[in-house]
């Protein structure tokens, strides 16, 4: 366990890296006036892209989390690989996945960290929040108890990312509406809650909202790297984070 641990520890390291590299080419741009207002936000998830080049891409670190069995994985497959898979296969660790989006011509890379549940990996993989710039917490509509965990989950965020981090939460698996143990209420109560920026009701095996949840994200992070980088905040992060200045955008609820 040790061993495997070591292993998932330094293919973090290695990622952190790798995300560091990418980064230093959002300073080595032009820095120049962005006239935001001609923007329209429109953001496409695209295949990925050919003979793309790294330095010509913002990535933009997410973190997935949320208990064991929720979906985590299928929402990322599907998100990325339009995949799902009925046959469960608990995620070991970690696994990271990259979704490519275009928004107003410009290329962004989401490099997606999907965790996985189980409880003995937990104080494991609270290393790989940090650095991240949005968490997305799962919960799945027909299990009550990983709805109770939410609370937990956002704690543990906070203390080991960032207290300001942005978070989306979802109740997943909206299809199983016959043996839903959460309202679709209870989940939007959380809204009140300051750092979750918006909640939705997804089914990673139907594909409903799933796309457009990274899109919003691709969007909502791109925002506020030009705000930040007008403002000329990033060179002094190894890895662009929002903070609490900006934490809200106008709320959506999908239904
Ligand atoms: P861990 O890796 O253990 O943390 O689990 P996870 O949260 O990544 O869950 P995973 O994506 O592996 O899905 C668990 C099981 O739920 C699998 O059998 C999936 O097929 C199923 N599942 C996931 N999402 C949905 C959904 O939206 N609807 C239905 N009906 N089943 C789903």
């Amino acid at each position: 366990m040790e061993n495997k641990n070591e292993s998932i520890i330094n293919k973090n390291n290695e990622k952190e890296e790798e995300i560091k590299k990418e980064e230093i080419n959002h300073d080595i741009e032009p820095k120049k006036e962005i006239n935001t207002e001609n923007l329209l936000f429109e953001a496409k998830i695209l295949n990925v892209p050919e003979n793309y080049e790294p330095k010509n891409v913002i990535t933009f670190k997410i973190i997935i989390i949320g208990n064991s069995g929720v979906g985590k994985t299928s929402i990322t497959n599907n998100a990325v690989k339009n995949v799902f898979f009925e046959n469960y296969r608990s995620t070991i660790g970690m696994e990271i996945f990259s979704l490519f989006l275009k928004i107003d011509h410009k290329l962004i890379k989401l490099q997606i960290w999907d965790t996985c549940g189980q409880e003995i990996y937990r104080s494991l993989i609270t290393n790989f929040y940090r650095n991240s710039s949005l968490a997305i917490i799962v919960y799945s509509i027909e299990k009550k108890e990983s709805f109770k965990d939410i609370d937990m989950w956002i704690k543990e965020l906070k203390v080991n990312s960032s207290p300001d981090i942005k978070i989306i939460l979802i109740g997943n698996k909206s299809d199983l509406a016959d043996k839903r143990e959460v309202s679709y209420e209870e989940g939007a109560k959380y809204l009140d809650e300051p750092e979750i920026i918006n909640f939705y009701e997804t089914s990673a095996k139907t594909g409903d909202n799933v796309r457009k949840i990274f899109e919003e994200v691709g969007v909502v992070l791109y925002k506020d790297y030009i705000k930040y980088k007008d403002q000329g905040s990033l060179k002094s992060s190894s890895t662009f984070r929002t903070n609490k200045s900006n934490k809200k955008v106008k709320k959506k609820t999908c239904c």
